[in-house]
């Protein structure tokens, strides 16, 4: 049977609130589209609860986005006893119905959001852990070692993500600190929102600007409003000023004169699919902020954990850019409501513009000919 665990990652932020007490499972996300003026948990208490959540964007952020998925699935799974003993009759059959009943819910879950891979390889590890965990003949209910090996698997995923979100900054920091040795500490440039709200905790990115901070080495840290969606002026400015951070928030196209005036050490930016050749999708807006820092010689890293990454996938033209509706456009643009506009959520910047991929199994830099060897990485960290 799974331990009896709560969900705590000892931030100040917390994105949802899991349970397992009982043998049953609960699960709160706190809602991100209230934020940053109110602060609700609602709860999740089926997989349309779980899907709903992830596609209306109360949720978002590769990481989180996938362990909603999978926390929803257990919450779900282990809610109604009415319908374990249901399938338990139909094991009497063949414990195959059980597993399709299981992956219909998880394949429903993966037409929540299309970009992020960390929601489809979620479900294709837990795939793996379904198939191994076959119920011994003696077993009472064939159903319950299925529902057992989800739940300790979505517990896993929560410590995972937190442990592998604090090797990413570690790592980002003694690597961008190799560098940069003023006293007065780096100075920061990110999109998007990718830290405590955008994972189980901690973050990744923005993971990289707290581990900084908490060694005093965070002179400035610069956040891109990240239009339409605002997660940036939304969110991480929540997180920076509640982390009290030196922050300063920069509309989209104010990148280049700022990066041209002010100047900064680095740009350290999430990720939702990281491919084979380093090619990297990731918010809108992710692309120009690459070419900027470019042209004006500053350090473009990516950080990634290696639930993000997609080796299967060669290149960035392949990956599926999901488009959002024109009202969440129209809406916070203030533009006539019958305007026709174009909302694609994520671009990709070509590995060309990124000078490294910061994982939680240390720093992928540039080979001498100008590639990002993620496939070699992955094998020799696996
Ligand atoms: O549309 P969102 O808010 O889910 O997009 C989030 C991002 O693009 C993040 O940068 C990415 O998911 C990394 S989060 C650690």
């Amino acid at each position: 049977m799974a331990a009896a665990t709560d969900s705590s990652t000892g931030d100040n932020l917390r994105s949802l609130i899991f349970k397992f007490e009982d043998g049953k499972a609960s699960l709160s996300v706190l809602d991100q589209l209230l934020l940053p003026h109110e602060t609700k948990y609602v709860p999740v208490n089926d997989v349309n609860d779980a899907w709903d959540a992830v596609r209306s964007m109360r949720v978002r952020g590769a990481p989180l986005i996938a362990i909603v998925a999978v926390l929803g699935l257990a919450v779900d799974l282990t809610s109604n006893q009415a319908t374990i003993r249901e399938l338990d009759e139909a094991a009497a059959v063949g414990v195959d119905d059980i597993k399709t009943y299981i992956y219909d819910k998880m394949t429903y879950l993966t037409t929540s959001r299309p970009t992020a891979v960390n929601l489809f390889n979620a479900m294709e590890e837990l795939k793996q852990i379904i198939v191994n965990s076959v119920p011994s003949s003696s077993s009472s209910s064939h159903y319950a070692p299925f529902v057992d090996a989800i739940v300790t698997h979505a517990q896993f995923m929560l410590e995972r993500d937190v442990s592998d979100n604090k090797a990413i900054g570690a790592h980002g920091a003694d690597d961008i600190l190799s560098r940069h040795t003023d006293p007065d500490g780096v100075r920061l440039v990110t999109i998007c929102n990718t830290g405590s709200l955008a994972t189980a905790g901690w973050g990744t990115a923005l993971g990289v600007a707290r581990e900084l901070h908490r060694r005093h080495k965070l002179r400035s840290i610069a956040a891109l409003e990240t239009r339409p969606y605002n997660q940036g002026s939304r969110l991480t400015a929540y997180e920076i000023q509640t982390e009290k951070m030196n922050g300063t928030l920069l509309c989209d196209s104010m990148a280049a004169f700022y990066l041209q005036s002010k100047g900064a050490d680095a740009c350290v930016v999430g990720a939702d699919r990281v491919c084979a050749n380093g090619d990297t999708a990731n918010k809108i807006g992710t692309l120009a902020l690459a070419i900027i820092a470019k042209e004006m010689g500053v350090e473009f890293f990516v950080a990634s954990p290696f639930t993000t990454l997609d080796i299967g996938l060669a290149s960035g033209d392949k990956v599926e850019i999901e488009e959002r509706p024109p009202g969440e456009m129209l809406e916070s643009s203030g533009a006539p409501l019958e305007m026709p506009c174009w909302n694609p959520s994520f671009d990709v910047t070509p590995a060309k513009y990124i000078t490294g991929i910061i994982t939680e199994k240390g720093v992928l830099k540039k080979s001498a000919d100008g590639t990002l060897d993620v496939v070699g990485f992955v094998k020799k960290h696996s």
